[in-house]
């Protein structure tokens, strides 16, 4: 997608032994190109949220294996090396599913390998196969998705308003986004789209990402506080909720971003179509019972009672909006069960948010 007029992904390579992402924590106000050079710079970049985004955050810890293998073939034991920083890359955020599905399938796919050399090349090549992969997928995700755009375009025959939560655009996965990829198929098709941005407290990840990427594209878009989503959805002025997801299990419970969960309440109430849009990487195949078994991130405090923006002076700053002796807490996620959702928009179709109806799409995971 585009940045000025230079197209970009999210990670890429600079050589083989630098791999580069955006760092996500200065948009929109700079642009910063960020150097991943060790195994520790990864953990650090999903940590600490320089990338962000379940697809994005996979994609970003499958190069982290690629270069633990490198570190790995230099040290005594590369095996135990790389499980251990195997482990420290997982151990970076507990919510999206992506980053322990990709990391598995990068140490299966190395073990392939029969020395230190081969392994590092497989892993090497996984990483790469992983983000065109992810790349194609949300592609895709955007050409199925495209589909309940342009039906409630047929039957309104007026701006469609969509409303999306936090970043689940093109800087959440590799390129395109998930929930953001049949709007911008909308959009590159003619329809008259306009999105109605949930700003995302506490990192504000609509208000500062899903604005800047729509802003670079071109869509219209309005950035609203929060609890607005309900009033504008009584008042007819929402006609379809799509979001991202973080980790949706096979019986089609949606973690996502804090907040998802009473938007799909609202949307339910009202009749309006809710959506997930999320990648074969963001399902886990494991478990049944979203709000049971989701393990969900709790974050620093310091999250909610601080806000980042930009003084007058053009410095980012850290503000606190609380008293300064009151406590906080910050999961980072929520659960929306089934019931809620019309449906999961992959990259082999729509279907409903039932096992049944996912298995039809990954029969290889019956
Ligand atoms: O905490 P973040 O910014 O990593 O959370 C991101 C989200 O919740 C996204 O909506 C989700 O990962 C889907 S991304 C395609």
């Amino acid at each position: 997608m585009k940045i000025g007029q230079k197209s970009y992904t999210t990670i890429w390579e600079l050589d083989e032994s630098v791999i580069q992402i955006i760092d996500q924590r200065s948009l929109p106000h700079k642009f910063i190109i960020e150097d991943l050079l060790s195994t520790s710079d990864f953990e650090v970049a999903i940590r600490e949220m320089h990338v962000r985004g379940a697809p994005l955050i996979g994609a970003t810890a499958a190069y982290g294996i690629y270069i633990a293998c490198k570190e790995a073939a230099l040290s005594s034991d590369f095996n135990s090396y790389l499980f251990d920083a195997a482990a420290r890359l997982k151990a970076t955020r507990p919510t999206a599913v992506d980053l322990f599905n990709l990391v598995d399938r990068c140490l299966r796919r190395i073990e392939a390998g029969q020395d230190a050399k081969e392994k590092t090349t497989i892993a090497l090549a996984e990483a790469r196969l992983i983000s065109k992969e992810i790349r194609a997928h949300c592609f895709n995700i955007g050409l199925h998705g495209v589909s309940i755009i342009e039906s409630l375009y047929e039957q309104k025959g007026d701006t469609i308003n969509i409303l999306t939560h936090c970043n689940a655009g093109w800087l959440a996965t590799v390129d395109y986004g998930t929930a953001t990829a049949p709007i911008y198929e909308a959009f590159k098709r003619g329809i008259p789209i306009h999105v109605w941005v949930d700003e995302t407290r506490p990192r504000n990840q609509g208000a500062r990402l899903t604005a800047y990427e729509l802003g670079q594209e071109g869509i219209p878009h309005t950035i609203i506080a929060d609890n607005t989503g309900g009033l504008l959805m009584q008042k007819q002025l929402v006609d379809l909720v799509i979001v991202g997801s973080d980790r949706t299990t096979r019986t089609g419970d949606v973690a996502n971003k804090i907040g998802t969960y009473l938007k799909a309440l609202a949307a339910y109430d009202n009749n309006i179509p809710f959506y997930a849009a999320l990648p074969e990487s963001s399902f886990d195949w494991q478990i049944r019972d979203g709000v049971k078994e989701i393990p969900i991130e709790e974050r620093s405090a310091e999250e909610v009672r601080y806000i980042q923006g930009l003084d007058d002076a053009g410095v980012l700053q850290n503000v606190l909006i609380c008293p300064a002796d009151s406590s906080a807490l910050n999961f980072g996620f929520d659960v929306t069960p089934s019931k809620y959702v019309s449906g999961i928009i992959t990259e082999r179709g729509i279907c409903k948010a039932e096992e049944a109806s996912i298995l039809k799409l990954y029969p290889e995971k019956a």
